[in-house]
C-alpha cells in the first residue's frame, strides 16, 4: 500500500468523518424532510416523516405482505422497485408496498413472518458503495456483530424465516461491480434467509439494464408463486393515486402549485436549508459558450449561492433541477387528447394508506408533467406492453403487445430509435388520440424528473459564493430516428444562457422552455440547484505534486484544481507540480479554457504541465492514454513521490483504460510485473492516492 504522511492520514480521517456523515445526513443532522420521495414511481408508498419506522408494524397495519425496498440515487432502482410493486399486485395479487431503505430500522428482520416476501432493489455506487439511502441498511446488515430484537449471532440464523428476492443495478466498466445486490445477498443468506430465484444484476454499462431486468423477473415470479402459493391472474390495472379536477380552482389562485417545489416556494419565501430536496433558485451571473461547433455547444455557467447558505468545496458537483422542453409537454398532451384541459387544477391524493402523492398539489396537468415528470427518456419495452391495453383501436394494441413482447423488434423500432412515450404514442397511435390512458397511470408509472449533477469547474478558495458549470449540450442525431434527442437540462441551460444574452424570445431547436419557471419565479436568469459533496479532493497540502486525466468535459473539476493551486501560488503558498492530461477533438475547435491555462500557468510556472491529445488534428486518433504513456516516466517518478492521480469524465471507456494503462507504466518504470502494477493502482485506490470522478 501506498505510503501516506501524517498530514495526509489526518485529511484522510477528516475526509472519511466527512463521508461518514454525509452518508449519514438524516441521523445525525437535520434534513429538510422529503414531502413528495423520490420519483413518481413511489406512488405506492413508504412511511412518511415522523410515523413508525416500523416494517412490520406498517405491513401488518395496511395489510401488505410484500414489500419492496429500494437503494436508489437518481430513481432508477426506486422505478424499478414500483414496477415489482405494482406487477407482484396486478398479476399475483400480492398486497405490495414500496418502501425507501432510509426509512425503516432493520432488527426486527427476524421476526418477518413466513409467508410474507420481502424484496431488495440496490443500485451501487463509487467504489461498490451503497446510495445515500441505503446506507445505514447495508451498515446494520454488513455490521460484524449484527444483532436482532429477538438476540441470537449470526451463527444462529436469526433471519431463517425470511424470503427474500433480490435486482441489483450496476454497470459493468466500474471496478466494483453490482457489489451492493452482490454483498446484501451474501449476508442475508449468511444469517440465514432464504433467496426466491437468482440475484439478478442489470448493467447499465452494457447498456442492457432494461432487458436483464426483465429476463431476471419472469423466473423470479415462478419461484415466488410457487413457494407462496399464488396463481396468476389477468393482469388489470388499478390506480393507487386519485386524480379530482377541481374547476373551482385556477392557475390564478396562490393556493395552486404550478411547478413550485414546495410550500416555501409556493408562497414565494424560499427557506434553506437547501439540499435534494429543497433547491435553491439561484442567479445565473454568467453565461458564455466556451465553443460552438457542428451543433455542438459547450457552455460555462457561474451560478450565484450568495446568501443560500449553500457551500462547496473545490471537487464538489452541483445538481441542476431542469424543466421539460415545452415542446414535448406540448407533444403529452396533444397525443392524448387533452390540450384543453393541460390547465386544468387537480388535487392528487393516495388511494391506499401506503401511497405517497408524487408531487405537491393542488397542482395542474400541465405543471406537473412540466417540471415532475420525466418525459423525455427513453420508454420500457415492460411499459409499453402495459400500455397496449389502452390503446385507442385493436390494431394498435396489436402493435404495442407485439413490441412489448419482442425484444428485437422493440429494439429496432424504439430503442433504435431513441424514441420517448409520448412520441411512440404519437407514430402507433397514426393520428388517433390515446384518451383512454388514465393521467393517473402517467404519474405512477413514469419517474419523476430527476436533478443534473455537473463537476463544479470553480475553486472555492477563489470563489467561495460563485459555482462555475462546464456543459455539452446533448443533441443526438441517430440515422433513422424521426427526431434529434435533445438533453432535458443542457438544452434548459442553453436557452437560459441565450437569455442572459439579449434573446428575447430564447428558443434553441424550437424546444420552448419555461425558463421564467413557475409565476415568473426565476425570472432574472435563475436556475433551482443544489450542492452535492464528494470525496474529489486536492490534497490539503498544496505542496503534494498532482497528476489529473480529464479530457472533454471531464477537465471540469481541474479548472477548479488548477484554479485554486494558481491562487495559492500567487498567495506565496509553496505549490507542488501539477500536471493536467487534456484531450479534445481539434485544438482549434474545442480545447476548452485554452487561454486560460496560459493565465495559470504565469502564477504556477515550471510547476504547472499541461500535455493535450487532439484526436481529430492527425491522421491517428491521438488520446490522453497516448500522452500518460509518452510521459509514463514522469507520470511514475510523480506517483513514488506520492503525486495524487484524478481521472473525470467517461466512465465507460476512459477511465478504464487510464487506469489499466497506469498499472503498465507503473510495472515498466518499477520493473516490476503487469499483475504487480495492478496491485499498486489497487492500493492507490484504496488509499486515496487514486481518485475518479466519472460518469457515462
Ligand atoms: C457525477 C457526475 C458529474 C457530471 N459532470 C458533468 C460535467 O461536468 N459536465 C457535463 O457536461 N456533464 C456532466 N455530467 C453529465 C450530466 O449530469 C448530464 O447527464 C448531461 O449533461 C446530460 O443531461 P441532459 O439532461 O441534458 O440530458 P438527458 O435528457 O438526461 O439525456 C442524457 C442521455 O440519456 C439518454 N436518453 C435520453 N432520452 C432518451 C431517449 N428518449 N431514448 C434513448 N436515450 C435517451 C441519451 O443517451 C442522452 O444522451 C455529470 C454526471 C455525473 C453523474
Ligand atoms: N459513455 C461514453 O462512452 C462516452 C464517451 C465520451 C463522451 N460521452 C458523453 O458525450 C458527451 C460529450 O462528451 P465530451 O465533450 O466530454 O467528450 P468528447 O468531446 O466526445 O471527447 C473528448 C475527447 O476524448 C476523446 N476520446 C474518445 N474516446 C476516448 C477514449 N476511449 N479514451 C480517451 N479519449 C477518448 C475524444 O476523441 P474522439 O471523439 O475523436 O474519438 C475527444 O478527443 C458527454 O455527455 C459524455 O458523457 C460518453
Ligand atoms: C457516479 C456513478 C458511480 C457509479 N458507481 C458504480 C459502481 O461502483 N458499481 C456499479 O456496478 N455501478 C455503478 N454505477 C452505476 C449505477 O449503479 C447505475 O447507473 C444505476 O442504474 C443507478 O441507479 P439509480 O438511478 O437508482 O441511482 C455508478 C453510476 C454513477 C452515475
Amino acid at each position: 500500500m501506498a505510503q501516506l504522511d501524517t498530514l495526509d492520514i489526518i485529511v484522510l480521517a477528516a475526509l472519511l468523518v466527512g463521508t461518514v456523515a454525509y452518508f449519514t445526513k438524516g441521523t445525525y443532522w437535520a434534513v429538510y424532510a422529503d414531502p413528495y420521495g423520490n420519483s413518481l414511481g413511489s406512488a405506492n408508498g413508504a412511511a412518511k416523516a415522523g410515523k413508525s419506522r416500523n416494517i412490520l408494524e406498517k405491513m401488518e397495519e395496511t395489510d401488505k405482505n410484500c414489500v419492496v425496498f429500494y437503494g436508489s440515487q437518481t430513481g432508477t432502482a426506486e422505478d424499478y422497485a414500483s414496477r415489482l410493486a405494482k406487477e407482484g399486485h396486478a398479476r399475483f395479487g400480492l398486497n405490495t408496498m414500496v418502501a425507501d431503505l432510509e426509512e425503516y430500522d432493520f432488527d426486527n428482520l427476524d421476526s418477518f413472518p413466513e409467508d410474507k416476501l420481502a424484496v431488495f432493489v440496490l443500485a451501487t455506487y463509487g467504489e461498490g458503495e451503497p446510495t445515500d439511502n441505503a446506507v445505514e441498511f447495508y451498515e446494520f446488515i454488513g455490521s460484524e456483530d449484527v444483532s436482532f430484537a429477538d438476540g441470537g449471532s449470526a451463527d444462529d440464523k436469526p433471519l431463517s424465516k425470511l424470503h427474500y428476492v433480490a435486482f441489483g443495478l450496476g454497470n459493468n466498466t466500474y471496478e466494483h461491480y453490482n457489489s451492493m445486490v452482490r454483498n446484501v445477498d451474501k449476508y442475508l443468506t449468511k444469517l440465514g434467509a432464504s433467496r426466491l430465484g437468482t440475484a439478478g444484476e442489470g448493467d447499465d454499462g452494457a447498456g442492457t439494464m432494461e432487458e436483464d431486468f426483465l429476463a431476471w423477473k419472469e423466473p423470479m415470479w415462478a419461484a415466488v408463486s410457487e413457494k407462496m402459493g399464488l396463481e396468476e391472474r389477468e393482469a388489470m390495472y388499478e390506480p393507487t393515486l386519485e386524480i379530482n379536477e377541481r374547476p373551482e380552482l385556477s392557475v390564478e389562485d396562490d393556493t395552486v402549485y404550478l411547478g413550485e417545489p414546495n410550500k416555501n416556494h409556493l408562497e414565494g419565501n424560499q427557506k434553506g436549508p437547501f439540499n435534494a430536496n429543497n433547491p435553491f433558485i439561484a442567479p445565473i451571473v454568467e453565461s458564455a459558450e466556451l465553443f460552438t461547433s457542428n451543433d455542438r455547444n459547450c457552455l460555462h455557467m457561474e451560478i450565484s449561492i450568495a446568501g443560500s447558505n449553500l457551500s462547496y468545496t473545490t471537487g464538489d458537483h452541483i445538481a441542476i433541477w431542469p424543466n421539460n422542453a415545452g415542446k414535448e409537454v406540448d407533444r403529452v398532451f396533444k397525443v392524448l387528447g387533452m390540450e384543453d384541459r393541460r390547465h386544468t387544477v387537480i388535487a392528487v391524493r393516495g388511494l391506499d394508506p401506503t401511497a405517497k402523492v408524487p408531487f405537491p398539489s393542488p397542482t395542474t396537468y400541465d405543471a406537473a408533467v412540466r417540471y415532475h415528470i420525466e418525459i423525455n427518456a427513453a420508454v420500457s419495452r415492460q411499459l409499453v406492453s402495459v400500455i397496449a391495453q389502452f390503446a385507442p383501436n385493436e390494431e394498435i394494441k396489436a402493435e404495442m403487445v407485439k413490441l412489448g413482447s419482442d425484444k428485437d423488434y422493440f429494439r429496432e423500432h424504439v430503442t433504435e430509435r431513441n424514441l420517448n412515450l409520448a412520441q411512440l404514442l404519437e407514430i402507433n397511435g397514426k393520428g388517433q388520440t390515446w384518451d383512454k390512458i388514465p393521467f393517473s397511470f402517467l404519474f405512477e408509472t413514469m419517474v419523476k424528473l430527476q436533478p443534473r449533477y455537473y463537476s463544479i469547474s470553480s475553486s472555492s478558495l477563489v470563489q467561495k459564493d460563485k459555482i462555475a458549470i462546464t456543459a455539452i449540450v446533448e443533441s443526438i442525431e441517430k440515422p433513422g430516428a424521426p427526431y434529434a434527442l435533445k438533453g432535458v437540462t443542457t438544452n434548459y441551460l442553453l436557452a437560459l444562457k441565450q437569455k442572459q444574452h439579449g434573446a428575447p424570445e430564447p428558443d434553441p431547436h424550437g424546444l420552448n422552455y419555461a425558463i421564467t419557471g413557475p409565476r415568473n419565479k426565476y425570472d432574472g436568469i435563475h436556475v433551482p440547484v443544489h450542492v452535492r459533496h464528494s470525496n474529489f479532493k486536492l490534497p490539503s497540502d498544496p505542496s503534494k505534486p498532482i497528476i489529473m486525466v480529464g479530457p472533454g468535459t471531464g477537465v471540469a473539476p481541474f479548472r477548479g484544481f488548477v484554479q485554486e493551486r494558481a491562487a495559492q501560488a500567487q498567495a506565496g503558498q509553496s505549490v507542488g507540480k501539477t500536471v493536467l492530461f487534456f484531450g479534445c477533438r481539434k485544438r482549434s475547435e474545442d480545447f476548452m479554457y485554452a487561454d486560460e491555462w496560459k493565465q495559470y500557468q504565469e502564477a504556477l510556472g515550471d510547476n504547472f504541465k499541461m500535455h493535450t491529445a487532439f484526436s481529430r488534428d492527425g491522421p491517428k486518433k491521438v488520446y490522453v492514454q497516448h500522452k500518460l504513456e509518452e510521459f509514463g516516466e514522469e507520470v511514475n517518478k510523480l506517483l513514488e513521490q506520492k503525486a495524487y492521480f484524478y481521472v473525470c469524465g467517461d466512465a465507460a471507456h476512459m477511465a478504464r483504460e487510464v487506469n489499466t494503462l497506469l498499472g503498465k507504466i507503473i510495472s515498466q518504470y518499477r520493473n516490476v510485473s503487469e499483475t504487480k502494477g495492478e496491485e499498486i493502482v489497487k492500493a492507490m485506490r484504496a488509499s486515496n492516492q487514486y481518485q475518479e470522478d466519472v460518469w457515462s
